[in-house]
């Protein structure tokens, strides 16, 4: 499976305040590149954290070329929280709920797609059901940093786009691209830059993880 992450940074590497939920700090220009990015994939897998602060569907924009509609992921161990709204209704993704053996996951409506781990899931598992069950053979990570972590980690993250844009958020214990347990130096990821463009004072980059 090729597995590609997108990410709207600000300069200090935050994705988020350290409040936590919503904030975007990207352009028009970056929302246009991220719904380009969604259209190369077949999925998109959010973690839940994520998913609680824009529980929204993630769909390209414009009219939609693909033959089915788009898988929109999220991964969970305890439960996603909302079970209606604009996520569970839209006619263009099928909702997937990818939990863990204490997940909450009763009470969705009819045509959200459940699968449940006997174990801890990991991102490997993830990715496995997604392509067995739902065909997804391009999977695109929105994050956030702890999801981003664990696919870096497990050495499933090909590439990844980052859109700087020029911001300080500040805030100690604020979710950056890549949180969870970290790299000691030695195993760092080492990433090579494929392309870079600059856009007023936002950066758009894509760097590729190197083995
Ligand atoms: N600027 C951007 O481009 C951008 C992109 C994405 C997100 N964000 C922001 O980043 C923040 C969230 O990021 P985050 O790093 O705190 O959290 P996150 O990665 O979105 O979500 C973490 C959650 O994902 C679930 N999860 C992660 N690994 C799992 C595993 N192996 N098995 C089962 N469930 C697993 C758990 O969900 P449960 O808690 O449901 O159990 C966990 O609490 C939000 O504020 C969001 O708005 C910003």
């Amino acid at each position: 499976m090729r597995v590609f992450s997108n990410t709207a940074v600000s300069v200090d590497g935050k994705i988020a305040t350290r409040e936590g939920g919503h904030a975007a700090f990207g352009s028009p220009e970056d929302r246009r590149v991220m719904g380009l990015l969604r259209a190369h994939a077949d999925a998109v897998l959010v973690g839940g954290r994520t998913f609680r602060a824009w529980p929204l569907p993630l769909v390209e924009a414009g009219p939609s070329r693909r033959p089915r509609r788009m898988v929109n992921a999220v991964l969970t161990r305890t439960g996603v929280g909302p079970r209606a709204g604009r996520f569970f209704e839209h006619p263009r993704i099928l909702p997937v709920i990818l939990g863990g053996p204490e997940a909450d996951l009763d009470g969705f409506p009819a045509g959200v797609a459940i699968h449940r781990c006997p174990v801890a899931p990991t991102v490997a598992w993830a990715c496995d059901v997604l392509e067995r069950a739902h065909r997804v053979r391009t999977l695109l990570v929105e994050g956030g940093g702890d999801l981003v972590f664990q696919f870096l980690d497990a050495g499933l993250l090909q590439d990844l786009y980052v859109t700087v844009c020029p911001r300080i958020v500040g805030g100690a214990g604020a979710s950056t691209l890549a949180d969870g347990k970290g790299f000691p130096p030695e195993t760092a990821r080492r990433l090579r830059l494929m392309s870079a463009r600059r856009l007023g004072s936002e950066l758009f980059l894509h760097y590729r993880v190197l083995a």
